[in-house]
């Protein structure tokens, strides 16, 4: 079949991306020039780094640190802060893609005023980052309670009229009753997921590497358990996953499609290669799709579900 007879649009709550690979939230930092970057090389929508309302100096260093199949972080969520971000996400705004603003907070009420401002900048969908690992109350606190998920999903519906997609943490005992309460507070779409709580030391002197000690794990070291989360959330809960963690091949996107993954974000594969990858995830995802004669993307999502 002619690769040109498939179509890999991907569309939820009215946000439509011509494909269904995204850029991951903060691995390539704040800068608008960046994200309209990935937007040239084939991303079919972008993720802002994540914000809140005010500048946030993160953790002290070292905050990256490689480990085998992967990247082990502990940034602690370093931004300028919504004024600043507004100004990025309008320019983003130019690359062409649909521009996600990723947004956390301290508390319902806060999430409701950063989703008031994201939608000041015509962001044009909101990922409610509730799962970092490495800062305590937004990663730990909320994204690890049903109850408080629920409410910051809530309060920023309320602010966001546009697509709200909820990012949550695979370090939980049952992601399913996390996601269920994103989806009864009125989420329109779940990412699955952020990175895996880690930590790793160093022998000689005999310390933790990363400042922040614990840090978050991405990159291939992660793909099973966030293929495992996608594929337990599709059986449960009735609404788009975004699969993430760990693709770097087409080969990784369609695994996570079958599982039940409408759409991928990528992260940690821009840093192993660079942001060329996107046209070679979503060409090789082309090539899959017609060397099998499917059109679209519902012809293998889930299908691994028996
Ligand atoms: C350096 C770095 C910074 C990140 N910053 C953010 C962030 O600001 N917000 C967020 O939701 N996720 C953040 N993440 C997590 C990624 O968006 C993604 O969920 C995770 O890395 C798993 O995907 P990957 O294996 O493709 O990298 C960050 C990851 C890395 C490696």
């Amino acid at each position: 079949m002619e690769s040109s007879k498939v179509d890999l649009a991907f569309q939820f709550a009215g946000l439509r991306m011509a494909n269904p690979v995204i850029l991951a939230s903060g691995v390539i930092g704040i800068s608008a020039g960046l994200l309209r970057r990935a937007a040239r090389e084939g991303a079919g929508a972008v993720i802002t780094k994540s914000f809140g309302i005010t500048a946030r100096e993160g953790n002290p260093g070292p905050v990256v640190t490689e480990v085998s199949s992967g990247f082990l972080n502990s940034l602690g969520l370093p931004n300028p802060g919504a004024d600043e971000m507004k100004n990025e996400i309008v320019e983003a705004r130019n690359g062409g893609v649909p521009v996600i603003a990723s947004v956390y907070g301290f508390n319902e009420d806060e999430y409701a005023k950063v989703a008031t401002l994201a939608k000041e900048a015509c962001a044009d969908a909101l990922e409610l980052n509730v799962s970092c690992p490495h800062v305590q109350e937004v990663g730990i606190e909320i994204g690890q309670s049903p109850e408080l998920v629920y409410r910051v999903t809530k309060a920023a519906k309320s602010s966001f009229s546009g697509p709200l997609i909820v990012k949550l943490s695979p370090n939980v005992s049952d992601i399913v009753e996390i996601g269920e309460a994103a989806a009864k507070a009125g989420a329109d779409a779940l990412t699955a997921t952020n990175t895996v709580r880690a930590m790793t030391i160093d022998i000689d002197v005999r310390q933790p590497i990363l400042g922040g000690k614990f840090g978050g794990l991405s990159g291939p070291a992660i793909k099973p358990i966030a293929v495992r989360c996608v594929y337990e959330l599709y059986e449960r809960v009735p609404l788009p996953i975004i699969g993430c963690g760990g693709i770097t091949k087409w080969q990784d996107i369609v695994e996570f499609m079958l599982a039940g993954a409408s759409a991928v974000q990528v992260g940690s594969a821009v840093a192993y290669g660079d942001l060329a990858v996107f046209r070679e995830l979503v060409e090789g995802l082309r090539d899959f799709m017609s060397a099998h004669g499917y059109t679209r993307l519902e012809e293998i999502i889930g299908t691994a579900h028996i």
